[in-house]
């Protein structure tokens, strides 16, 4: 791995190799969201105007990411025609003189090469999915963004970890304290240190009964991981509901590399669940000048 040598504070510092590489794990069956999911992707649900995916893909582009991998399934098609040129849309937007709407639509399209899709043939896990990308990462440390976890932030939320992981290296997670009562929902560090930003992990479980959950601190679905990782996915073992997961390898990373969790700022909503859903497309509704006044009004009449 290289790894560049940078002036910072008057000092020379061994600068961690910069994040070019995402991974988007795409190939889930959703079925906590049938039937909008049975014929399309979760991942084009759409929160306001834009499909997951596309709020996903944007974070990985503001956090200074330039390849995009997307590791597909069965049935999600409609993901790799969404970041394709649509030649007769674009004709007919241009005959229409639709000139703002067809420069959007240029402007967050990913350039020829950008994209590259691998297909999990078989939803074993998050883990095996993120293993389905080794040849496509190769030996470089990478981002993981979990669609369906779609974070309302005023710097992105991979961006935050970016800044982290220039400072630490290593493995980086996105965290956040969740009520005890839910740690068997999510991934729950161990910590050693915490100076309320910034965590380091001395441990990982994979959705633990919240009698003996080490805390109550919840990894999100944002990522930045050492190649190492690929190495513990190989092993392919499966852990918490018989699927092979990603925060076992990530586990088995601690105390090798540093490893680092970072509270970000800003508001995670879980996609993936009908309320955290509907959560989002109020929140993200709110937050759009555009939109705000009449959502508002509209709320506050009909609640
Ligand atoms: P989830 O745990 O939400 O699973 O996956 P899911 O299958 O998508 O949805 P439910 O629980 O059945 O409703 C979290 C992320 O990991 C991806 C999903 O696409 C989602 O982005 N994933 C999960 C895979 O890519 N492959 C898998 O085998 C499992």
């Amino acid at each position: 791995m290289t790894a560049g040598i940078r002036p910072r504070n008057n000092k020379l510092v061994l600068m961690p190799q910069p994040i070019k590489k995402a991974v988007f794990p795409v190939g889930g069956l959703g079925t906590r969201f049938l039937p909008a999911t049975k014929a399309m992707p979760k991942e084009m649900l759409t929160v306001v105007d834009k499909p997951l995916i596309h709020y996903a893909v944007e974070e990985a582009k503001a956090a200074g990411v330039e390849e995009f991998i997307f590791v597909t399934g069965r049935g999600k098609s409609a993901i790799e025609d969404h970041f394709d040129h649509s030649h007769e849309l674009q004709d007919t937007l241009a005959a229409r003189g639709k000139t703002e709407a067809l420069a959007a639509l240029r402007d967050w399209l990913p350039g020829p090469g950008q994209v590259a899709y691998t297909r999990q043939q078989e939803p074993l896990g998050l883990g095996h999915a993120v293993w389905c990308a080794r040849h496509l990462v190769g030996d470089e440390p990478f981002a993981v963004l979990l669609a369906d976890d779609l974070v309302l932030a005023e710097t992105p939320c991979l961006k935050q970890l970016v800044d982290a992981y220039a400072e630490t290296g290593g493995n980086v997670v996105a965290v956040m304290d969740v009520p005890r009562e839910h740690t068997d929902r999510y991934g729950i560090l161990d910590v050693s240190s915490d100076d309320g930003r910034r965590v380091e992990v001395a441990g990982l479980v994979e959705k633990p009964d919240p009698a003996v959950a080490p805390s109550t601190l919840s990894i999100i679905g944002r990522y930045i991981l050492l190649p190492e990782v690929f190495d513990h996915l190989a092993r392919q073992e499966s852990g918490a509901g018989g699927e092979i997961q990603l925060t076992d390898a990530m586990a088995r990373m601690i105390g090798g590399s540093p490893f680092h969790g970072v509270r970000f700022e800003g508001r995670r909503f879980d996609c993936g669940d009908r309320v955290g859903f509907v959560h989002a497309n109020v929140a993200f509704a709110l937050a759009r000048d555009d939109l705000r006044e009449d959502v508002e009004a509209f709320l506050r009449a009909y609640v």
